[in-house]
């Protein structure tokens, strides 16, 4: 697994620039104060971002809107396992988000796992101390590159309950990925964690029914992302993702392309101000009882 943490900026700096928002599908009045030096003073300067995000990175629209569905679609997944009784929270590739400290709501109910590369952690550990923000008690910082060392070993130093349910998010990492590495990391997972533990991740979508516009904005994403030495690997229809997972011992809770959780977060929260082209999708697994 290999992408790099700047990634983890322009997360940060896309979740900034949507809190200007009307309508936000994620709440994160942290998301500035975790950006770099220069990400920060390119949010603040309104039209000089809005001019590169909508011209100068138009190829790389779908994937920033995919960001917030994704955080959104995630984090209503954790509520309701936190509401079934899950009490440990594994993000992996947790990049700069600021869960700990802006869902207090979930934090009393949980234990989070923050897994990332040892730099990226460093980098953040030192953002949140100049942003004078403490990490919670709860919260574990497991530093690990996770092309060396699967998921459950990297969790097996930590205080990672392997006995209990938990929650693993696996968002904007498997596009990154091949089939095989996305397989192995199931497996990894359903092998050390208890019956009754979910997953939730996004993926790029195959879809056999993607309109002309979708092919030719996911054609223009992965030229993009290629060209700048950051290809994405693998794509995967609903069913195919569906039976990906089924191998490594998760049922399918839910499947579904981001344009239509577009449409759904529209009902939650009235008209979103952007369209979502369907080359995304999220899923929501469970690990089967065997
Ligand atoms: C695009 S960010 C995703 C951030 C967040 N999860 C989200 O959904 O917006 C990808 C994160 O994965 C981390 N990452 C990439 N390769 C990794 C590896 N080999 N081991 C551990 N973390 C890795 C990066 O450092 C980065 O923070």
């Amino acid at each position: 697994m290999n992408i790099r943490g700047t990634t983890a900026e322009l997360v940060a700096a896309i979740r900034a620039m949507h809190q200007r928002g009307r309508v936000r599908l994620v709440e994160d009045p942290y998301a500035l104060a975790l950006c770099g030096r220069s990400l920060r003073l390119l949010v603040r300067l309104r039209p000089v971002a809005w001019v590169i995000t909508r011209w100068m990175l138009r190829a790389l629209r779908p994937s920033m809107l995919g960001v917030l569905i994704r955080a959104r679609y995630g984090e209503q997944a954790l509520e309701a396992a936190v509401r079934e009784g899950i009490a440990q929270y594994v993000i992996i590739g947790a990049g700069l988000d600021s869960f700990a400290f802006r869902r207090a709501d979930l934090m009393a109910h949980l234990d989070v796992f923050e897994i990332d590369l040892p730099a990226m952690q460093a980098i953040k550990r030192e953002r949140l101390r100049k942003a004078g923000l403490e990490p919670p008690a709860r919260l574990h910082f497991v530093s690990a590159d996770l092309g060396r060392v699967p998921v459950m070993q990297a969790l097996a130093d930590s205080a990672f309950d392997p006995g209990r349910r938990a929650f693993f998010s696996l968002l904007g990492l498997t596009y990154y990925l091949s089939r095989d590495v996305i397989a192995a990391t199931a497996r990894s997972i359903s092998e050390g964690s208890a019956a009754g533990s979910r997953v939730v991740l996004d993926h790029m979508l195959d879809d056999p029914a993607a309109s002309p516009e979708d092919l030719r904005k996911r054609a223009a994403l992965e030229a993009y992302v290629a060209k700048r030495g950051e290809p994405m690997h693998s794509a995967f229809s609903l069913a195919e993702m569906s039976a990906l997972m089924a191998e490594a011992g998760f049922g399918t809770i839910e499947g579904i392309s981001m344009k239509d959780l577009g449409e759904r977060y529209a009902e939650e929260l009235g008209p979103l101000p952007f369209e979502i082209p369907g080359i995304f999708a999220c899923g929501y697994f469970e690990k089967s009882v065997t």
